[in-house]
């Protein structure tokens, strides 16, 4: 019997969205991405404090010099070369979130990034930079894209980042679909909505069909989901990137799942291109109140899991130096 796994393999890319390495060597995905919220979990978890050391060791004495953002992006390529070592494809780094309105800072951290994988012969193919998108992080996409850096662009909630991240030729887009529902769900004072009616996965459907009407070749990679429905609902999506635990889930529940997202159907579709530029995009988001609130809250969020994350290694590389 096929699970719904392993026939969700056959119409989409599975991508592991976790900062734990077991789980990525258990599930043996494409590609894997990580955040700073996923980082933090795993940073703390004593399996993987050895990465933790080998970052402070490479940057001995960062913390302590104040250069702390040195050794922050030393423990996520510490975290991305050990997920290479079990996936084929690629795995996504993100830049601080503090630069998401700063297109120099972008550009450096990414560069710094890229150049510390390629130190340790991690070949920049096998790398994706997540930025958020914001006009400044979508700018800045597009001049690392022209380096040869590819990008994939985070945050992603409103049909106008879509547009501009195309139109700026990033290489993939992950468009959330769990905090879209978490969003209306509050709003509308309700547990559930039915997956018919889940305004996350209706944003990636009419993304993906917008993308494949008018040929962008960005990859559209479905992101944050709350239940294994939301996933089945998307199945044909270029890529899709899922937690370990409903991977289990999908793991253990008899398939087949049907295709739901294709290029044919979206051709067939009758679809009005939209002319994007710095003014409309910032009015779109503007008048998208979900996209506005969730672009904020998750720009605060990974930022103050970077932060916690700052503190955690400033009291191992104390209490590492204590025991010396
Ligand atoms: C992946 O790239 C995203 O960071 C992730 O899917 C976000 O998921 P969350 O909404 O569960 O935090």
């Amino acid at each position: 019997m096929i699970t719904q796994l392993e026939s969700l393999r056959q119409h989409s890319l599975v991508v592991a969205d976790t900062g734990d390495i077991e789980a990525v060597a258990r599930w043996k995905p494409q590609d894997a991405t990580t955040n700073p919220s996923l980082l933090l979990t795993s940073a703390q978890d004593p399996r993987f404090r050895h990465l933790v050391d080998a970052a402070l060791r490479e940057n001995s004495g960062g913390p302590a010099r104040g250069d702390m953002s040195a050794t922050m992006d030393g423990l996520f390529v510490q975290f991305g070369r050990e997920i290479l070592k079990h996936v084929a494809g690629r795995v996504s780094t993100e830049v601080d979130a503090r630069l998401s309105f700063d297109l120099e800072g972008s550009l450096s951290r990414a560069r710094r990034l890229i150049a510390l994988y390629e130190k340790h012969g991690v070949s920049r193919e096998r790398v994706l930079i997540k930025l958020a998108s914001t006009w400044e992080g979508i700018r800045a996409a597009e001049k690392l894209e022209r380096e040869g850096i590819h990008c994939n662009m985070t945050l992603l909630f409103s049909f106008a980042q879509a547009v501009a991240c195309a139109e700026a030729g990033v290489t993939l887009i992950s468009p959330f679909v769990g905090r879209i529902y978490d969003w209306y769900r509050a709003q509308r004072k309700v547990d559930d909505i039915p997956v018919d009616d889940d305004p996350g996965v209706a944003s990636v459907a009419r993304i993906y069909n917008y993308y494949k009407k008018f040929g962008y070749p960005t990859q559209v990679m479905g992101a944050s989901f709350r239940k294994t429905e939301q996933i089945l609902a998307l199945a044909g999506c270029d890529l899709l990137t899922i937690a370990p635990d409903l991977l289990d889930k999908l793991s253990r529940a008899p398939g087949p799942i049907e295709r739901k997202l294709s290029v044919e159907k979206a051709r067939a579709e009758k679809i009005d291109r939209v002319a994007m530029d710095e003014k409309t995009f910032r009015w779109m988001q503007n008048d998208d109140a979900m996209a506005t609130d969730k672009l904020a809250e998750g720009i605060r969020r990974f930022d103050a899991d970077a932060r916690k994350l700052e503190r955690l290694i400033i009291s191992l590389a104390a209490a590492t130096q204590a025991a010396a």
